[in-house]
This record gives structure tokens, C-alpha cells and sequence, in this order.
């Protein structure tokens, strides 16, 4: 019988919220059964957090293991166990609840679907976006960032190739707001847009410039050999393909981390 649900599709934050519930009820359980068998501490003080402190502790400790059992990356383990207790110090801590609505808006526009694409923002540096415009043959190209962020290697790319046509595309409101105004600021041509790339058709570009995670960069792989164009260049930056090898690799004094370049023909079937 085919599996309703595969653990190993499931975006990481649903497994981890199925942990922490998961956790909440065995140590809830637990707790009880302590209180059944007299394990109760009288010293407990009623009202005091010391209660709440075991039952989060246990939570924790359930959730560390409940990580490592459903083969989790490994950080997400000392996350499980270290979020009970950010919740009990923001309980201790009396943070007004206004801070978290706050909080809750500023990292959904930024993140926005990440917890579903994996990919969070971080930029990449201007050596990298220089390092590409030299590699670019010297003629008229149609380039598109995907996962443009704050808009710099777009902006930076444009100005460096007038000749060229740049755009941009941001799934995550708040960077694709901040490269739409600095496009305005610097009175950039680069067209920047606000939405998912997997539904761009690859095929309208000579240049795809990716920095986006590991974990997207199967799929990315399948939709580029599928629609772009065999002279065409896929670059990514950091992240290789798995299992590809590079067409070309390019290394930076100021960063440590690679741009892959893959010319899309060489992987074509001749
Ligand atoms: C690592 S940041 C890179 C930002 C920028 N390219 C740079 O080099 O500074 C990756 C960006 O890709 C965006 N992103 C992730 N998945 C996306 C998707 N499916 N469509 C469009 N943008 C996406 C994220 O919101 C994030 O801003």
C-alpha cells in the first residue's frame, strides 16, 4: 500500500512541529505517570515554574531523540531540545506578546516560504557578482537571477553589462520590496519580480544565476536541463549540483565559497 504520507518528502518544519507536539504528549504522559507512582516532589512550590521546567525538560529530551530517530539534519536536534526552554524563559522573562506578532512579521517577510523551498536569505558578496560578468561572453544576453534577494548581483551585473537584458525574481516579499526600491534608487533597468522561479520557463534565458541551498538544487538541475537552451550557462553560487561535475569552477580571494558553472549542451546527449 503506497504511503499516505512520506517523512522524507515532508518539508523539515512540519516534521519538527510533529516532533515538538509528539514530545509535548510523551512528556505530558510522563509527568502524569510520575505523579501516579508518587514520584511527585513536594518541594515543587503550586504557581512556581518548577513544574512547567520538568515537563519542558522532558519535552526537550523526547524531542532531541525523536529528531535523531527521524533522521533530522543534526542541528535540528539541539534546536528540539533548546526550544522548551525558550519557551519557558520568554514565560519567566514576561515578554510582552506584541515583541513575537512583531517578530512573527518581520522574519515571515523576509523568509517567507521557506520553511517549503528550504532556502533562506543570506547574500552573496560583490567579488562573486564581478567574478561572473567577466566570465559572460562580450554579447547581448538575457539573464536572470533566480532568488534575487536584496536585487545587489542583478543591479551590479546590469550596470557592469548595459548591453545586457537583467531581471530578477524574489518569492520573499520584503527582498523583493527592498531590490525593487534600491532598482529605483539607482535607477537600474533591472526588472525585478516578486514570485517562484519553478514557474519561469528557463528557456527565454542565456544566463540562470542561482544561490539558493542544497536542497533545491536537484530539482533546479531537472528544470534547467529540461528548458534551457544547450549554449546557455547555469551558474550556481556555493551549492553544486549532486553527482554533476562543474563544466567550470571559480574561486574567490574574499570568499571562500565556489561559483559552479554548468554549460547546459555538455550535458545534453549529442
Ligand atoms: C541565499 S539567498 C540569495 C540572495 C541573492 N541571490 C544574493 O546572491 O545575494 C536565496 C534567495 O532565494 C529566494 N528564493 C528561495 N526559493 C525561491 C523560489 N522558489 N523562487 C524565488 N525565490 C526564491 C529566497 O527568498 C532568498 O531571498
Amino acid at each position: 500500500m503506497a504511503k499516505l504520507f512520506s517523512f522524507n518528502k515532508a518539508p523539515p518544519a512540519l516534521i519538527a512541529l510533529f516532533i515538538q507536539v509528539c514530545a509535548f504528549v510523551l512528556a505530558a504522559l510522563l509527568c502524569w505517570l510520575a505523579i501516579q507512582l508518587g514520584l511527585y516532589l513536594e518541594v515543587f512550590l503550586p504557581g512556581s515554574f518548577v513544574e512547567l521546567a520538568v515537563l519542558l525538560t522532558a519535552q526537550g529530551v523526547f524531542a532531541y531523540f525523536l529528531s535523531i530517530r527521524l533522521r533530522m539534519a543534526y542541528w535540528w536536534r539541539y534546536i528540539h531540545l533548546l526550544f522548551p526552554f525558550a519557551i519557558l524563559m520568554a514565560l519567566v522573562l514576561q515578554i510582552p506578546t506584541g515583541y513575537f506578532l512583531l517578530g512573527f512579521i518581520v522574519t515571515g517577510a523576509l523568509f517567507w516560504s521557506v520553511f517549503i523551498t528550504q532556502v533562506p536569505f543570506y547574500p552573496s558578496k560583490p567579488e562573486v557578482w564581478d567574478a561572473v560578468s567577466e566570465l559572460l561572453p562580450g554579447k547581448q544576453l538575457r539573464i536572470l537571477e533566480i532568488g534575487s534577494g536584496l536585487g545587489n548581483f542583478a543591479i551590479r551585473i546590469a550596470q557592469l553589462r548595459p548591453e545586457s537584458q537583467v531581471e530578477g525574481i524574489e518569492i520573499a516579499p520584503l527582498p523583493w520590496l527592498i531590490s525593487t526600491v534600491q532598482a529605483k534608487l539607482f535607477t537600474s533597468r533591472v526588472r525585478f519580480r516578486l514570485g517562484n522561479y519553478e514557474k519561469v520557463n528557463f528557456s527565454d534565458y542565456d544566463l540562470i544565476f542561482a544561490y539558493l541551498s542544497p536542497a533545491a538544487m536537484p530539482e533546479l538541475w531537472d528544470k534547467a536541463l529540461l528548458e534551457m537552451n544547450s549554449e546557455s550557462l547555469l551558474i550556481s553560487h556555493e551549492f553544486p549540483v549532486p553527482g554533476i561535475d562543474e563544466s567550470q569552477k571559480m574561486g574567490f580571494s574574499s570568499d571562500q565559497r565556489e561559483c559552479f558553472v554548468y554549460v547546459i549542451g555538455q550535458y545534453r546527449p549529442t
